[in-house]
């Protein structure tokens, strides 16, 4: 299609449409074809496709400044960081800006070493946190952690789920513990919420970092803007969340929320990056946070979910459905790739995960009950 596999490496695995303009929940394509997407471009789509304010955000900063480094003061930049902070759960109090989602847990393992002089990382069975050195060495899920031979040293894999199994490996030598509360790749899975207020003694009592990848889990998609601080979380808060995918609403931007205490670690040039903060990701942050809060779509996550929930209920072939909010997996009795492929056909967007039987479901949080009507008539 086009002159995409001519010109580019084929290291993506795609579907056969080609999108070009999209609206809230759909995606038009250039064959003139509307698509109803309940994958949001990798949980980019938070805000929806080309939500208005945004897209005028965007726009009129891009008529401005489109970029200038940390080396200068800007509003935008000062804009987005205190509104970032100031819903964030305490005590995050400060953020980091970067460019993507590997790049913040970099940054938040490098953070975690500095404030503790240790250098050993926990990690889970399960998890994704990227394809960049240390994030990939971070990474047990599958064949990835092979494809970043040779690994950084020193991280090693606890059980999900399992506070003994981190428990044995939690010694002094331990900078950090980093997860995914809500494990999206592997098939959705989540952990007790005994789990993480058990990681959170753990980490008291040890001086372990605790991390929190909510790459795919922040900015409002489990219907509370993190998973960080909310109830099914156990109230659970770690020193650093790390945030990318639906925080700009396409626009690339990562960042690393973190408490004081790691703050104070932090000295002139430990971390930086070019892009990290520059005005127009900025303006789509704010942007991106404001639109969630005036579309009420925290409320409107929990609200769909619970409709979204009831109406699988009547779907035969389906088993389970786990997660939360507006990242969830259906487990289905057999193979999800062909529930994939005639959801495709029926011109629904969903997502595969490493787990055969579940097909994800990581939609723009204005998704409404007649969305849901669609792809239950669909699995129908
Ligand atoms: C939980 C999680 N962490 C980190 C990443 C890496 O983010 P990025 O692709 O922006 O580097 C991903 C990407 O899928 C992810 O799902």
């Amino acid at each position: 299609m086009f002159n995409e596999e001519q010109y580019q490496l084929a290291t993506y695995k795609k579907m056969p449409i080609a999108a070009e303009r999209g609206e809230d929940v759909w995606i038009y394509t250039s064959d003139g074809d509307k698509y109803l997407d309940l994958y949001g471009g990798h949980a980019v789509a938070g805000t929806g496709h080309c939500h208005p304010h945004v897209v005028k955000a965007v726009q009129e900063q891009a008529g401005k400044l489109l970029f200038y480094s940390n080396l200068v003061y800007s509003q935008a930049r000062a804009r987005a960081a205190e509104k970032l902070v100031s819903i964030a759960p305490n005590p995050l109090s400060k953020v980091f800006f970067c460019n993507s989602g590997t790049e913040a847990n970099e940054n938040a393992m490098r953070m975690a070493r500095m404030s503790t002089r240790r250098e050993k990382i926990i990690t889970f069975s399960g998890g994704f946190h990227g394809r960049t050195a240390d994030a990939i060495s971070a990474t047990f899920l599958g064949k990835y952690r092979a494809l970043g031979k040779p690994n950084v040293p020193g991280h090693v894999e606890a059980e999900f789920g399992n506070i003994n199994s981190v428990g044995e490996l939690a010694d002094d030598t331990v900078a950090a513990i980093m997860l995914e509360p809500i494990q999206s790749m592997a098939g959705v899975r989540m952990a007790q919420p005994d789990f993480y207020r058990q990681l959170r003694e753990l980490c008291d009592e040890r001086g372990i970092v605790l991390i929190y990848d909510e790459v795919q889990t922040g900015v409002g998609r489990t219907g509370d803007w993190f998973f960080a601080g909310s109830k099914t979380g156990a109230n659970v808060v770690p020193e650093i969340v790390t945030l990318a995918k639906a925080l700009g609403s396409g626009v690339p931007v990562g960042a690393c929320l973190v408490t004081d205490a790691i703050a104070s670690h932090i000295k002139e040039n430990d971390l930086g990056t070019t892009f990290g903060g520059g005005m127009v990701a900025m303006a789509a942050v704010t942007a991106t946070l404001e639109a969630i809060e005036n579309d009420s779509m925290l409320a409107n996550v929990k609200r769909v979910e619970a409709y979204l929930r009831r109406r699988l209920e009547e779907v035969e072939q389906v088993k389970a459905v786990h997660g939360l909010g507006f990242l969830l997996g259906i487990e289905f009795k057999d193979k999800a790739a062909p529930v994939h492929q005639a959801l495709l056909d029926q011109k629904i967007i969903t997502g595969t995960s490493s787990d055969a039987r579940v097909l994800r479901l990581l939609p723009p949080l204005s998704l409404q009950e007649q969305h849901v009507d669609l792809l239950v008539k669909a699995l129908g």
